[in-house]
């Protein structure tokens, strides 16, 4: 049987609004979300019998059925149980790179890799919007990790309409420690600004409908990078950063040392400058080091990225 090594891109937000509350207990948003050349290895692969099999050298990272990318795999077994009886179980191996609880999609990525890898291993060959649309039964973001490049997100953040932006940096910076839950930072954005939430079905629409022509996506489209700098926005920096004043004052420090724009990704707690150069966002990262000298400060200079999940090799398996 064949083994199928991807790349599972991190992704960061642009752009994040929360519009309101969703009959389904979600938030209704509008985000333009970012792949990232920050990316975990996920390597497919069959194994004797049934199950699922998890392998990962990160520490942390939990291994059984709580483990999204698991659960994708869960998900394919149970979707096609003919072809799972057929090609037996399932071997996932997760290198890595992408910081984890730290609003990069790192556990998305996996998920959305290993959906694709089984596809591949099964050859399925399904969709990328049939990917996508098991993707989103597992989390909000699958879908943006599987097409990857640069998106228009609404709904739950799985209703997707592809951007283009390149040729721009990233360096991104996260306390290794400290990591937030994103059901809480939701949570508590609906306790504190629940009574401002649109009513979804009129202004809400209106909402929706008007970031079209809006100057996030016009400065986009533009490719213009200072502007989109100018115009980077997150709803949830409102109760993530005078939860965390350690990421506060990470955003305030990567902010005083130049780049067109610094924001905090998802619900945190990772904060980056984006930059038109990979020499500039290298000088960020040195200054931003040595202005907060914290050995539990991880830093990363990054390229944005056209692409999601991608193929980087195939093999055949011992
Ligand atoms: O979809 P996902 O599992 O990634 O979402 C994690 C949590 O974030 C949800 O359980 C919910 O609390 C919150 N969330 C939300 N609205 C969204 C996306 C996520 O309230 N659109």
């Amino acid at each position: 049987m064949n083994l199928y090594k991807l790349k599972a891109a991190a992704k960061i937000n642009l752009y994040l609004e929360i519009l309101g509350h969703r009959p389904d207990g979600f938030h209704e948003l509008i985000m333009v979300m970012q792949s990232l050349d920050l990316a975990d290895v996920i390597t497919v692969q069959g194994h004797v019998g049934s199950g699922i099999y998890l392998h990962c050298d990160h520490p942390q990272v939990p291994k059984d059925h709580t483990n999204l990318a698991y659960r994708a795999a869960a998900l394919m077994i149970q979707t096609f149980p003919q072809a799972a009886a057929h090609h037996g179980g399932i071997d996932i191996t997760i290198q890595k790179q992408i910081p984890i609880g730290a609003g990069l999609a790192g556990g998305s990525a996996d998920a959305a890799a290993t959906l694709v890898g089984v596809d591949l291993l099964w050859q399925l060959g399904l969709a990328q919007q049939e990917l996508q649309e098991l993707g989103a039964q597992l989390g909000s973001d699958i879908p943006f990790c599987i097409s990857g490049g640069t998106a228009l997100a609404t709904g739950r953040g799985e209703q997707l309409d592809n951007l283009g932006l390149t040729h721009l940096y990233a360096v991104l910076g996260k306390y290794n420690s400290l990591s937030v839950s994103t059901p809480w930072a939701y949570k508590t954005y609906r306790d504190h600004f629940g009574d401002t939430y649109l009513d979804l079905a009129t202004t809400g629409a209106e909402r929706r409908e008007a970031i079209h022509s809006g100057p996030i996506l016009g400065a986009i489209a533009h490719q213009d990078g200072p502007t989109i700098g100018q115009l980077l926005h997150n709803d949830l920096e409102k109760v993530v950063l005078p939860a965390h004043p350690q990421v506060a004052d990470l955003k305030t420090t990567m902010a005083g040392v130049g780049g067109l724009g610094t924001l905090m990704s998802g619900s945190g707690p990772t904060v980056f400058t984006l930059t038109s150069t990979r020499a500039e966002a290298e000088a960020i990262a040195q200054q931003v080091q040595e202005k907060i000298a914290d050995p539990d400060l991880g830093i990363w200079v990054t390229e944005l990225l056209p692409t999601g999940i991608q193929l980087e090799s195939t093999g055949i398996q011992n």
